[in-house]
């Protein structure tokens, strides 16, 4: 089995679809300027450009997106590779903290995108130097921010089956990058708060959760396109978070995998994972 990142980011994608809150989705739409500059970050292999495009949100639009893994970025430049001629599309490999130091105080665009990314940063300390890329009254679309409930079904053993879930949202607490905080596994309830107090005013939210199930008889290997990879990815990230952890009897934590995994191939597995979007427009003052 070999766990390829951009290979998961697409896998993600047709579950990202389903999920995305269709009300906080549509609200995006009604508030798209004409010809808007977009600056999505962490933006991956791209998929989110594609589905604006695909759902006609933006046909003429300065796009820039970035990642600071080179390995998605290139991805990316295959993927969209024929964009409709009226997008500009501009991709670069770079950490997000550099990217704003250079472009600090250009407060360049409409819309700032950040999708299934929030979640991985020290989200208060983050979000002003954010805003400081928006042009004042500048949109944001802020989805898929995880908010603290791992779900896998069937049971194995339901008490090891919740610490499982609770140790794994605490490597997600006390996550550290570069020596800092980064990380919260309650982003999405917590996104209310960090918006208003850094000056956001929140047009829309609402539900996102990952629901990813099997339909024997209907689809190959009986998950959808390619969601059979995207759960063996999210129970190896579960794996490799919780491998040697001093609370959880090794073994016993590898035989637990090995049943999901199992789970997985008999097209058992049920895994839902509670998230929230946001829409908004930043208002505060600089
Ligand atoms: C969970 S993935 C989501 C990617 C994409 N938005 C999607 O949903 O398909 C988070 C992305 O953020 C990128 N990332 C993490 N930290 C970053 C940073 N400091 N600067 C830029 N990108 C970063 C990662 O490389 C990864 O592609």
């Amino acid at each position: 089995m070999i766990y390829d990142f951009p290979r998961y980011l697409a896998a993600k994608k047709t579950v990202d679809d389903r999920a995305l809150n269709a009300h906080v989705w549509q609200t995006l739409r009604q508030n798209l300027p004409p010809q808007p500059a977009i600056l999505e970050i962490g933006a991956g292999i791209g998929t989110m450009i594609e589905r604006l495009v695909e759902q006609r949100f933006i046909s003429s639009a300065k796009y820039t997106a970035i990642d600071n893994q080179s390995e998605n970025i290139a991805t990316a430049r295959q993927r969209l590779a024929s964009l409709p001629p009226g997008i500009a599309l501009m991709l670069e490999a770079v950490d997000l903290f550099d990217f704003i130091r250079r472009e600090q105080g250009q407060q360049q665009w409409d819309v700032l995108i950040a999708h299934a990314f929030l979640d991985l940063m020290d989200i208060p300390a983050t979000l002003p130097q954010l805003f400081s890329l928006l042009k004042p009254g500048g949109v944001f679309y802020f989805s898929i921010n995880f908010d603290g409930v791992t779900i896998l079904e069937p049971a194995i053993d339901p008490a090891l089956d919740a610490k499982i879930e609770q140790l794994y949202h605490q490597t997600m607490d006390e996550r550290m990058t570069g020596g800092r905080p980064s990380g919260d596994s309650r982003s999405g309830r917590h996104l209310f708060t960090h918006l208003r107090q850094a000056g956001a005013q929140i047009l829309a939210a609402g539900g996102s959760d990952w629901v990813v199930f099997a339909q024997p008889d209907v689809y190959t290997a009986g998950y959808p396109a390619d969601e059979k990879y995207f759960l063996q990815f999210i129970v190896e990230t579960m794996r490799r978070a919780l491998a040697n952890h001093p609370d959880l009897d090794a073994a016993q934590f590898e035989d637990w995998i090995a049943q999901r995994r199992a789970q997985i191939e008999a097209g058992e597995l049920v895994y839902i994972a509670h998230q929230l979007d946001f829409v908004g427009r930043w208002v505060g003052e600089r």
